[in-house]
């Protein structure tokens, strides 16, 4: 169902590729095709004005979702929705579209052409798209400047890229997403390659223009500490699913999967009245090309059951959140008896027979 409020909303979107590392397969065609299945089948929406944060280990297809969302990438299957119209199959090509959709990059060294200086840099979209006059550009970029926290303006703009700390390139990377006045903007990893001391001003500037431009943002981060403090909804990933999604402190506080309890209890506790006991999670994540039926944290979950080898499960609702786990299962839960360890239970799993919800 279409949600009239959503900004952007996919529906079981995929996005596959080649893997095929063999010369003579690739060719030949000799032997079944490799895939890795980067995106497997993801749905969510974005409403405006609200931040919905990735997190997820390396690999999961966190960059790869938020890329084939924007039409930077051509999707395998799936439906892209944009204010409610299906624009799957105009997102690369809709010059309009692509004002509204836009992305900043998480290396502010890499992403700013240095041969430009900032007034340019910010000014070429604009010059791309055609808007306004010369003059009207012009006052736009420096207006934009000043949002993004470069001040005084003047003096920003006719700076190069080399002659910019960290935190001020990354500011003229928000500041080129913004110029366009989008509607939603995708972060992937905004402030992980920058200093620890400018990273909070960087997250404090994105939280601003989310709530001045009702800007719908997706936020793409490991730090579930920093989702947790800028985001409204979280959607945690393991192998190109999402395995557990709802309001950003429910997941984080009282995770309900046992990839996201693990993954919550690895983190470093800001909060020094709060006490964690870390759940290791045993072995490697499998291959996403050679995956095994059934749930695809099972080879490393320890609250695994015989039933978790045998189907994909699919989200149940827990209360306000939603996990891709057979706990959560009432039926299945009523005739199985996991053996769930103590100390899963005790950092907020519940096993069927203590389930508060
Ligand atoms: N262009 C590509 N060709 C082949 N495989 C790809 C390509 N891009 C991504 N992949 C694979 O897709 C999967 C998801 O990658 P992706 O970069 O989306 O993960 P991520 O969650 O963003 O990781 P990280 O946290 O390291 O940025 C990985 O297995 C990756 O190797
Ligand atoms: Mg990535």
């Amino acid at each position: 169902m279409t949600d009239p409020e959503s900004v952007v909303e996919v529906a079981d979107l995929k996005k596959q590729f080649s893997a095929d590392d063999d010369l003579f397969n690739r060719l030949f065609g000799w032997g079944e095709p490799k895939t890795v299945k980067a995106v497997d089948g993801v749905s969510l929406d974005i409403r405006e004005g609200e931040a919905l944060g990735i997190a997820g280990e390396s690999g999961c297809g966190k960059t790869t979702l938020g890329e084939t969302l924007l039409g930077l990438t051509e999707p395998t299957a799936g439906t892209v929705r944009f204010e409610g119209e299906d624009v799957t199959d105009r997102l690369r090509t809709d010059p309009e579209l692509r004002t509204k959709l836009q992305i900043i990059q998480q290396d502010p060294y890499q992403s700013i052409n240095p041969r430009f200086t900032v007034f340019n840099w910010i000014k070429e979209p604009l010059d791309v798209h055609n808007i306004g006059t010369e003059a009207e550009r012009e006052e736009r970029v420096l207006e934009t400047l000043e949002l993004a926290g470069l001040r005084p303006a003047e003096a920003f703009a006719s700076e190069y890229p080399s002659e910019l700390s960290g935190g001020e390139r990354q500011r003229v990377g928000i500041a080129r997403a913004i110029v366009l006045n989008p509607s939603f903007v995708v972060a992937d990893e905004p402030t992980s390659m920058l200093d620890v001391s400018v990273r909070a001003g960087v997250l404090d500037l994105l939280n601003r223009l989310q709530r001045e431009m009702g800007l719908a943002v997706m936020y793409i981060s490991h730090d579930i500490s920093l989702l947790k403090h800028t985001c409204d909804r979280i959607a945690i990933m393991y192998l190109g699913k999402v395995v557990e999604q709802g309001p950003a402190t429910e997941v984080i506080n009282d995770p309900k999967h046992p990839y996201t309890q693990a993954l919550v209890s690895s983190t470093p506790i800001v909060d020094p009245d709060e006490s964690r006991t870390p759940i290791e999670i045993e072995g490697e994540v499998p291959d996403p090309v050679n995956l095994d039926p059934g749930c695809r944290f099972a080879p490393r979950c320890p609250a695994a059951m015989p039933e978790c080898r045998e189907g994909e499960p699919r989200l149940y609702d827990v209360g306000e959140q939603r996990a891709r786990c057979i706990l959560y299962d009432e039926e299945l839960m009523a005739d199985a008896s996991p053996e769930v360890p103590p100390e899963m239970v005790s950092d907020g799993m519940k096993t069927p027979g203590n389930r508060a919800d």
